[in-house]
């Protein structure tokens, strides 16, 4: 009973989830005991290199993994007190969208080419919320002027938009039924510069109109620190590190956040996108045992080969390091 209502009080969860995919013969390891926490209405930044996993971490929550190449799926997903993962797929199927929708990396491809954009957001308000044609339509230029479209080009196809009109109506589609979580795969990454402040601030103030909990993956510190109440480091399909944002950008422990994170000198100055640290990260077909990070590590010893477990080094802060507080 009691581990009943504990579920209840979390909005939304992920626990231990695991994603492995074959490829060639081979499995691979992209998803290794991912957990993490969101309270209704905030934002988690999940930050990290391309391979550490992001993608599937956010698809294995939408249940949209690819079933040829997916072999396993394991862990808990809870989102107020379901566990999306043992729910049947008509089930699922009712609450992406509603609840939980996502918006994807490549806006591009996102958008039907033979559709309208009014039409596209429309067609999603009509299965949702079970309104006629007349009235989803009427919704649906709502939508789009709240993502700054005005109602005479609604009845526009997406090759007559702009990249950042497109991702507008990406975001018009993703947040039409206003869902209560949002799951944004880096949505300004192939936008130009000026483009992308404008569409992160518009989800922004949206979001805070409406209390939709954000996960955002994103390569850009920046966009972490203005959007992201918490952040995730990911690497090779770990958590690394975890906490608020003023953790990691001010008190980042974890040697490969540091490389990441180290040469911001604080919050208050101008970020940038993430740095590169040298090296590579592990092939996650033969990923190695103990840390994955060790082969990169300036810090790395013979201890690092064995199983690294997150250590809570301060309130809600969490570090995947056995090296911490010990002499470098
Ligand atoms: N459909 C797939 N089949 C096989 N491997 C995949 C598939 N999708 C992703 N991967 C592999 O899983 C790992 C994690 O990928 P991904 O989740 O896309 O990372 P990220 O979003 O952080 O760049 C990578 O090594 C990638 O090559
Ligand atoms: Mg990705």
């Amino acid at each position: 009973m009691e581990q009943s209502t504990n579920r209840d009080e979390i909005f939304f969860a992920v626990k231990d989830l695991t994603v492995e995919y074959t490829s060639g013969g081979e499995v691979i390891h992209a998803v290794n005991g991912v957990s993490f926490e969101l309270e209704k209405g905030s934002t988690i930044g999940l930050v990290g290199e391309t391979g550490a996993g992001k993608t599937s971490i956010a698809k294995a929550i939408m249940r949209i993994l690819p079933d040829h190449a997916t072999k396993a799926v394991g862990g808990q997903v809870l989102f107020e007190g379901e566990e999306l993962l043992a729910l049947p797929e008509q089930e699922m199927r009712v609450l992406r969208g509603k609840s939980i929708s996502m918006i994807f990396q490549d806006p591009m491809t996102a958008l039907n080419p033979v559709k309208t954009v009014v039409d596209q957001i429309a067609e999603g308000i009509r299965l949702h919320q079970k309104l006629n044609k007349h009235d989803s339509i009427k919704a649906a230029v709502k939508m789009l002027e709240t993502v700054g479209i005005s109602e005479d080009r609604a009845h526009e196809y997406p090759h007559q938009f702009s990249g950042g009109m497109k991702q507008r109506v990406v975001i018009a589609i993703a947040l039409a039924c206003n869902p209560k979580l949002l799951i944004a795969d880096e949505p300004t990454t192939a936008l130009d510069v000026t483009i992308q402040a404008q569409v992160l601030d518009m989800m922004k103030s949206l979001q805070n109109e409406m209390g939709t909990a954000m996960i955002l993956i994103t390569h850009d510190l920046g966009v972490v620190a203005d959007v992201c109440e918490s952040v995730a480091v990911v690497y090779a399909g770990q958590i690394v590190e975890y906490g608020s944002k003023e953790d990691l950008f001010d008190h980042a422990s974890h040697p490969y956040t540091i490389g990441l994170f180290g040469a911001l000198p604080d919050l208050s100055k101008d970020v940038r996108r993430l740095s590169p640290v040298e090296g590579l990260p592990p092939d996650p077909s033969n990923l190695p045992t103990g840390c994955a990070f060790a082969p990169r590590c300036p810090h790395a010893t013979e201890e690092c080969g064995q199983a690294i477990a997150m250590t809570e080094i301060s309130p809600k802060h969490y570090v995947r390091c056995i090296q911490i507080g010990k002499e470098k």
